[in-house]
């Protein structure tokens, strides 16, 4: 049985993330591969328990290194449970963000060294890295400006303009370090440039991936 592969969505609040993550995995499941969404942090009912407490949780402060942990708890279960026994078995897995979240949000974001979140990301998910991660980008203004349009701000929502703003260049630099595994989407465009964008994309990943 061929393994699945592992395609990850990134950026910040605001980007589009679930409207091009649906026509992806759309697209997908068209060439006939089976394709199993998650998200993180989540995708099994104890990490999305988790996801509660690292997003909406106000009764007590939550210092960046438990968070930090707690993610890594979230990733673990989802990277165990979830993940790996569905790539075992030939399903694509398509995940709404992954461990370059935690580089950008808790590295670059927070400040903790990307060191130590290496170094964990090696501990709970050893080299089950994704075959392929698409960045979407837009300037920290305009991804703010859409996200805010989505009801009561969570945890990180409630963050100030440059904590975003050391999220995206961190985001960028992970790009600019890894070109084999990132393709980068210009968010800036109309839907429909975006989308074809997204489209094109996958017809290539899928011819690449068939051979
Ligand atoms: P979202 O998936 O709806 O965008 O929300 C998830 C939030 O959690 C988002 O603000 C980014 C944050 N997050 C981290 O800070 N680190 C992580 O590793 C992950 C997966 C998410």
């Amino acid at each position: 049985m061929e393994r699945g592969k592992f395609i990850t969505i990134e950026g910040i609040e605001g980007v589009g993330k679930s409207t091009n993550m649906a026509a992806l995995v759309g697209r997908i499941e068209a060439a006939g591969h089976k394709v199993l969404t998650t998200r993180e942090p989540g995708g099994t009912p104890l990490a999305e328990e988790i996801r509660e407490i690292v997003m909406n949780r106000a009764d007590e402060p939550i210092p960046e290194i438990a968070e930090l942990l707690l993610i890594f708890a979230a990733r673990s279960l989802n990277v165990n449970n979830v993940i790996i026994p569905a790539l075992e078995a030939g399903t694509w897995v398509v995940s709404d963000r992954f461990t370059d979240s935690s580089r950008a949000y808790q590295g670059g974001g927070r400040g903790i060294p990307m060191e130590t979140i290496d170094r964990l990301a090696d501990w709970v998910h050893g080299d089950a890295w994704p075959d392929l991660t698409i960045l979407l980008d837009a300037p920290v203004e305009v991804g703010m400006e859409r996200a805010s349009n989505r009801g009561a701000p969570d945890r990180f929502e409630q963050e100030r303009h440059d904590f975003f703003q050391r999220v995206r260049e961190c985001y960028l630099q992970l790009a600019s370090h890894e070109p084999e595994r990132f393709v980068i989407i210009d968010t800036m465009r109309s839907i429909d440039e975006v989308r074809a964008d997204m489209m094109a994309l996958a017809d290539e990943l899928l011819s690449d991936f068939s051979h």
